[in-house]
């Protein structure tokens, strides 16, 4: 019998316990060996949580129990279950955590430290789907070209609404923290965040590299109106929320923001709260992992998986590579980012105004692909919206600033990255 103690018993660790519950019989006949929850930890005792189990407020109980082989942590935060894994690793049990913070902060660090002690996270990136192992296992043959997924369920869920159905962002955003998508702080899912920590997990997997999310560009949806949309429609693309990891040479681009996409393209096809990822290995050609990216029983699916693989005797290096056999590419620095651009911008609606655009764009080397021009309510301001060729990203930083200090030009432009 294999024993498990549950660090924090909140709406996923109470589906953990109940699905091992339930489940037993099948759960049983894949591990081998019969799996039980020892005990829980949570914060407040008196809240009712809906299982079963032995619960306490002191992660200690779980930590130092010789009769919990596997650590399950759920709880959240960075620092303190780094502090609480750490320890359970060094008293030799297994973990398995859906914690994607933690993960983006410290995956290295833990990693040494677990040694050949199985530490398991396929909760921590989409929930329920099997990225972690599809990367881990099923790919391993392939070198990666990219990874590009739809990885924040609250954003994807946001996005669709004011496509589809013309919503505004604020009402959105409230509609969707009530129906409990959301983060805590919801800035970490418009802000791109939540999906910046899950895409960072990916990189170390497809490609050893060793970032944190303040290494990487990270921008939300925060900015996006329904004048892009409305461009968007009419120039083919849908608008997706991506973490984007990319080969260039020996380079890798880690990116996360709001894109425009080809409306054709499957992953453009994803609506909702559902995450997806197409990973594009260089042998296997494109593949695309979808389904729920958050709740209870989706994530303790995931958090299930992990136990078996342990409870199978799995012993695979914890983020893919033997130590020192990493893939030798470096991770790329944003100036060096290239892709295309669509600019959103008001103008003084008169004669040279475009000229003196696209003149100053001219001297970045950028070129114009497309154009449009709406009318705002002041007959003497338009709006300009245009999408570029594949220009460096350095170049459009330095023009933005410089058309945002153009006397024709008002207010502060907005720009989005597009993924032909
Ligand atoms: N807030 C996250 C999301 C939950 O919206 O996808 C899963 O990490």
């Amino acid at each position: 019998m294999v024993k498990i103690g549950i660090l924090g018993v909140g709406t996923v660790g109470a589906s953990v316990a109940n699905i091992l519950e339930d489940n037993a019989d099948i759960i049983e006949a894949r591990a081998g060996k019969k799996i039980v929850v020892q005990s829980g930890v949570v914060k407040n005792l008196s809240k009712d949580r809906g299982v079963s189990i032995k619960l306490s407020d002191d992660p200690m109980d779980v930590i130092n129990d010789p009769e919990i082989d596997i650590v399950v942590e759920l709880m959240g935060g960075v620092e303190e279950p780094y502090a609480l894994v750490k320890k359970a690793l060094e008293n030799g049990k297994a973990v398995v955590t859906a914690n994607k913070a933690l993960l983006a902060y410290h995956r290295y660090e833990l990693q040494e430290i677990a040694g050949d002690i199985p530490l398991m996270y396929e909760a921590s990136t989409a929930g329920g789907i099997p990225i972690i192992g599809a990367l881990r296992n099923g790919l391993s043959a392939n070198h990666i070209d990219s990874i590009k997924g739809i990885m924040n369920g609250t954003c994807n869920y946001m996005l669709t609404k004011m496509i589809n159905e013309g919503a505004q962002y604020d009402d959105i955003l409230k509609e969707s923290q009530e129906l409990g998508y959301a983060e805590a702080d919801p800035t970490f899912d418009v802000g791109g965040f939540d999906a910046s920590h899950k895409l960072l997990i990916l990189a170390s997997i497809a490609y050893g590299i060793d970032a944190k999310p303040e290494d990487i560009l990270i921008e939300g949806i925060e900015n996006i109106t329904q004048t892009d949309v409305a461009f968007a429609k009419e120039f083919g693309y849908e608008i997706k929320l991506l973490g984007i990891a990319k080969k260039v040479n020996d380079g890798v681009e880690l990116r996360v923001h709001a894109t425009m996409i080809p409306q054709e393209s499957m992953i453009a096809k994803v609506d909702g709260v559902m995450n997806a990822v197409t990973v594009v290995g260089d042998r296997v050609g494109e593949t695309m992992y979808y389904g729920p990216g958050a709740g209870g029983d989706a994530t303790a699916s995931a958090v299930i998986a992990d136990i078996v693989d342990i409870v199978r005797g799995y012993h695979g290096p914890m983020l893919g590579y033997k130590k020192g056999l990493e893939s030798g590419l470096k991770l790329l620095s944003r100036d060096e980012i290239e892709t295309e651009y669509y600019i959103r911008l008001e103008v003084d609606d008169k004669s040279g105004a475009l000229a003196t655009i696209t003149s100053a764009l001219g001297e970045f080397g950028i070129s114009i692909a497309s154009m449009l021009q709406k009318p705002t309510k002041d007959d003497a301001i338009a709006k300009l919206l245009f999408t570029t060729h594949t220009c460096k990203e350095s170049k459009m930083q330095e023009a933005i600033k410089v058309l945002n200090n153009l006397e024709v030009v008002h207010g502060n432009l907005a720009m989005m990255r597009i993924e032909n």
